[in-house]
């Protein structure tokens, strides 16, 4: 049942309506506070403002619960694979086996390089950071597909999953100062990208299924968050009717960033951090806890999980199978265990509701999977990209405002202008 709520404010009552979305979340609507009273809200970091109405992921943060179109995270990791949870977010339904197939077919005929792409990326210095790589080679899709005519705008979304592993692959394989193979056309979407980066110009490579599983587990659960910062950026930049390609460019310089989607790099470097001081992790536990060190225990909290992260809790298990399958003895577990089990004790991480974040472990992951550590939060990308997509087309097809938020100017009051020469 809907009802209203009432704000007393300099003396006066005003009525806001409420509404309830499909898991019981309850939201005012303050579209119209400013306007009967004059004042706007104030939300820093947005940490209670529920920015659109979405139809996409549900995530309750005190239960742990991650839904894609209501289908749970823990069932889709395990059962769906990486194209068809792309489909799912997109689209809103699982797919059919004939519309799974020629998503996928589509998908892997866009695989093949647009030619004076790739000739930017080569162009573009080893020393840049992949993230800002493909930032920049992302935006500049629009220069080569139309963004105009009905039915681009689904071309242009599967031509993004296509491509953006293939910049991945661009800037590893110069790095390597190696040729980009041809893409074997019988694999699916994973053992592809593992095919393209690993084999060696000349070499018969066999993707070893351990591999390619816990690539699409990974990737599976990165797809989508709801509105966390990338996504939010996503759609703001949508909002003004940017295309896809400038929209997702966006997304990807958000992520980059070590509280966001850079946290799976610092991890690592983290744990190796703390392996090369001599592995003394209570050490840095206390460092963690001391607010005037500036350092974070990277991997660790997360703006809506208060309980724990589902996501981890896959992750952690993943990270063991894939170790032991491999056979490889990642020091840095040992490092990262410990840290997890003195953080999961101490009264400071544990009045603060800081558990391992999905980063924590996806980084030990990519390592053993033969990911480079700079490329660790490309990866992120590639994952987070189909949640990406289906935020900007709900943000297009739900026709929302332009996203354009208030302030509460605290500068300077009217002043004179002073002449340089009395200043
Ligand atoms: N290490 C030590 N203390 C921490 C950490 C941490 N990793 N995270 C939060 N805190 C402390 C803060 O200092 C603060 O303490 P205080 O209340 O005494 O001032 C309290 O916990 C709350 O922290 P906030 O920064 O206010 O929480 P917020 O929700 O804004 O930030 C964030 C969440 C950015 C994820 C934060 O926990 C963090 O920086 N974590 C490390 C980076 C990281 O792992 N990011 C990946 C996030 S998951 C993702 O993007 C996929």
């Amino acid at each position: 049942m809907s009802q209203n709520s009432v704000i007393n404010l300099d003396g006066q009552s005003f009525e806001l309506p409420t509404f309830v979305g499909s898991e019981n979340e309850k939201a005012i609507d303050v579209a119209k506070l400013r306007d009967l009273s004059g004042y706007v809200t104030y939300d820093p970091g947005y940490k209670n403002t529920g920015a659109t109405k979405s139809a996409i992921t549900y995530l309750d943060g005190e239960e742990g619960i991650l839904r894609y179109r209501g289908y749970s995270i823990e069932e889709l990791a395990d059962k769906s694979t990486f194209l068809e949870v792309a489909y799912l977010l997109i689209h809103g339904e699982l797919p059919t086996k004939s519309q799974l197939d020629s998503f996928e077919s589509e998908i892997k005929q866009y695989t093949i390089s647009n030619e004076v792409l790739k000739k930017i990326a080569d162009t573009i210095p080893n020393s840049v950071h992949p993230m800002a790589e493909i930032a920049g080679l992302v935006g500049l899709m629009s220069a080569f597909h139309s963004t105009e005519e009905a039915g681009d705008d689904e071309k242009n979304m599967m031509r993004l999953i296509a491509t953006l592993p293939m910049m991945a692959i661009w800037n590893y394989k110069k790095g390597l100062g190696q040729e980009v193979n041809l893409a074997d056309t019988s694999l699916d979407y994973c053992s592809t990208f593992l095919q393209l980066m690993f084999a060696k110009p000349g070499e018969a490579y066999t993707v070893d299924p351990v591999v390619s599983k816990a690539l699409n587990k990974l990737l599976i659960l990165h797809a989508d968050h709801e509105q966390n910062c990338s996504t939010s950026t996503v759609r703001l930049v949508g909002s003004s009717h940017a295309n896809v390609f400038a929209s997702v460019s966006a997304g990807i310089q958000a992520l980059s960033g070590p509280l966001h989607g850079g946290a799976n790099q610092e991890v690592i470097e983290m744990l190796e951090a703390i392996k090369a001081d001599g592995g003394d992790t209570d050490k840095y536990i206390a460092m963690a806890k001391d607010k005037a060190s500036g350092f974070r225990l990277m991997g660790f909290g997360h703006r809506v999980y208060k309980n724990f992260d589902p996501r981890a809790k896959i992750i952690k298990k993943a990270a063991d199978d894939v170790l032991k399958a491999l056979g490889v003895n990642d020091p840095v577990l040992s490092i990262a265990q410990h840290l997890e089990e003195a953080a999961l004790h101490d009264d400071y991480f544990v009045a603060r509701k800081l558990y391992p974040n999905v980063d924590f472990y996806s980084g030990i992951i990519y390592r053993a999977l033969g990911i480079p550590t700079n490329m660790f939060t490309v990866m992120f990308a590639i994952g987070r990209l189909p949640g990406w997509l289906a935020q900007w087309k709900e943000l297009k097809t739900n026709k929302e405002p332009i996203g354009r938020p208030r302030q509460i100017y605290t500068g300077y009051t009217s002043r004179a202008f002073v002449d340089i020469a009395n200043r």
